[in-house]
């Protein structure tokens, strides 16, 4: 079976780079922007017509997220319109479409844990990109899966574990917001789920399923940076503070912790806990 990733420099899709010899039932092809533009309906059919993938795993995105309420056309064009066109090219020629989408299109005031069925209520254009997104593809797939993921970081690319890596090594202090509640994910975990689950999605028959997949438990990003610097032995202390003391452009959830009992009780799948998770991809990134 052939599997076309898109975006695959970023850091999902670079994650699924590193984990893919492992699956040796898939043929891999890794395409980012240079190969394959998914803003341009042609080049996407080209591809297909190419390269004959039986799945596309989408990874490209708009995850700017402050950087998107300035160029909301931007967002828009690579988090809505391209996935209403991978959904019509992987619908016109039967190839199942993965694609990735955020907890962020939440805003649950309940606190309790967020199922898949639970209504979007985006509060920034990145999130609201991310929900139309996911529209275009229940629209446009006859077989698609949306897996919605939180707080994703890796080896690869920028994300929250590198800048506080780089901030604790700079400064004796750092403040961070702890009333931010949510899920701290390893994009290796994640990478690693959607593989494992590619033998079985591939039958997907018809429609689109969404399945929620972060870390197990939930933490403050106060938490996540905390943990960071005590795992990683750094001499920096880390200050609580709220989110109006460190405004920023885009608006996020209080609360966005995913509920992740489909994927568990339906697929089988084992998540590791986020600390534990965060100490592998320490022990990575240390070597590297
Ligand atoms: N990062 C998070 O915290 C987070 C949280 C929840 C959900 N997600 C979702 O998870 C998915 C993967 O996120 P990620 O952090 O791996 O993203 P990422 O690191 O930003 O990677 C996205 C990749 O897509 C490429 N790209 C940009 N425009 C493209 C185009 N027109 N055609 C093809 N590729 C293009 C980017 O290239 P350039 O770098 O050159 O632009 C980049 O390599 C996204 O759908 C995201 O919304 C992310």
């Amino acid at each position: 079976m052939k599997v076309l990733v898109t975006g695959s420099n970023g850091q999902l899709g670079m994650s699924i780079k590193k984990l893919a010899p492992a699956f040796k039932d898939f043929n891999f092809e890794y395409t980012d922007v240079e190969e394959l533009d998914i803003t341009n309906y042609d080049d996407i059919n080209k591809f297909i017509a190419e390269t004959k993938p039986d799945a596309i795993i989408n990874c490209a995105a708009y995850t700017a997220v402050d950087k998107a309420e300035e160029e909301p056309d931007k967002a828009l064009l690579l988090n809505v319109t391209a996935s209403g066109l991978l959904a019509k090219a992987t619908s016109e020629n039967n190839i199942l479409l993965i694609h990735i989408s955020t907890d962020f299109i939440f805003n649950d005031v309940s606190k309790n844990p967020i199922k898949e069925d639970e209504k979007p209520e985006p509060q920034s254009v990145y999130a609201k990109t991310k929900a139309d997104g996911e529209q275009e593809i229940i629209k446009n797939s006859k077989r698609a899966v949306i897996f919605r993921t939180s707080w994703l970081y890796s080896e690869f690319g920028h994300n929250f574990v590198k800048t506080i890596l780089r901030l604790t090594k700079e400064r004796p202090e750092i403040n961070v917001v702890d009333d931010q509640i949510g899920t701290p994910t390893y994009a290796t975990d994640l990478a690693e789920t959607i593989l494992k689950l590619l033998p079985e999605l591939i039958k997907l028959p018809q429609g689109t399923e969404i399945l929620h997949y972060s870390n197990e438990e939930t933490a403050s990003w106060y938490d996540f940076a905390k943990e960071i610097v005590e795992q990683s032995g750094l001499d920096c202390k880390v200050k609580p503070i709220s989110t109006e003391q460190y405004p920023l452009p885009a608006k996020r959830p209080a609360y966005s912790v995913l509920d992740k009992s489909k994927i568990k009780t339906k697929y089988g799948i084992e998540i590791p806990d986020w600390k534990e998770s965060l100490g592998r991809s320490l022990g990575v990134l240390n070597k590297m």
